[in-house]
């Protein structure tokens, strides 16, 4: 049986942080789905969905083995729809666990046959957020050692356009 896992999450934009795990996890896992959730508790984001799809398959075009998708809907649903049963999730700090914690006992909850892992980025994303990435760039502060430079081109030019 081929051994699929679902990535979620926002990826407004898409950073080291996320790339290191996506890439550990494409050593272990036969295919991963990175799944850009239409519905989660943010409203304010900078990339639409399909640019933030674009940027992520854009940066990742060496991994032969992903594909990225946008769904709405429960987490669960979609891991289900995409015959798998494994959601992928990292850890960056402590902080990070109680969130994670509940999301994915609420996950089991809804489907039992789903498990949640936790894999953990390399130490120097450890700090980094897609937030604070944004902030950074917009405040005119390097990010070149978090996003890849096709990123950070697509983020600048948004960036700019947003303040005029
Ligand atoms: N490196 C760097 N940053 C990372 C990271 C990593 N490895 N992993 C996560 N982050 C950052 C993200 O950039 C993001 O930063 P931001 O908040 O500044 O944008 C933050 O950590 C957490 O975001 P993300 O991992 O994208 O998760 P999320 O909290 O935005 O999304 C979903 C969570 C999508 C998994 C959740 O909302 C969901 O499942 N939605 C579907 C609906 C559903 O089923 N809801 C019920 C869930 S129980």
């Amino acid at each position: 049986m081929m051994n699929k896992v679902v990535y979620p999450g926002s990826f407004d934009p898409i950073t080291y942080g996320h790339i290191d795990i996506i890439k550990r996890a494409s050593k272990i896992f036969d295919y991963i789905v990175i799944g850009i959730a239409k519905d989660n508790n943010k409203t304010n984001f900078l990339f639409s969905e399909t640019e933030r799809k674009s940027l992520i398959k854009n940066s990742l075009s060496s991994i032969e083995n992903i594909e990225v998708k946008i769904f709405d809907g429960l987490l669960t649903d979609f891991v289900k729809q995409e015959n798998s049963n494994i959601i992928i999730r990292g850890l960056r700090v402590l902080s990070d666990f109680e969130y994670e914690f509940r999301m994915a006992l609420m996950n089991r909850k809804l489907d039992d046959e789903i498990t949640t892992m936790f894999m953990m980025p390399n130490e120097k994303y450890t700090h980094i957020s897609s937030s604070l990435i944004k902030e950074v760039a917009s405040l005119g502060g390097s990010v070149d050692d978090y996003v890849p430079s096709e990123i950070l081109v697509e983020l600048n030019k948004k960036l700019n356009e947003n303040s005029k």
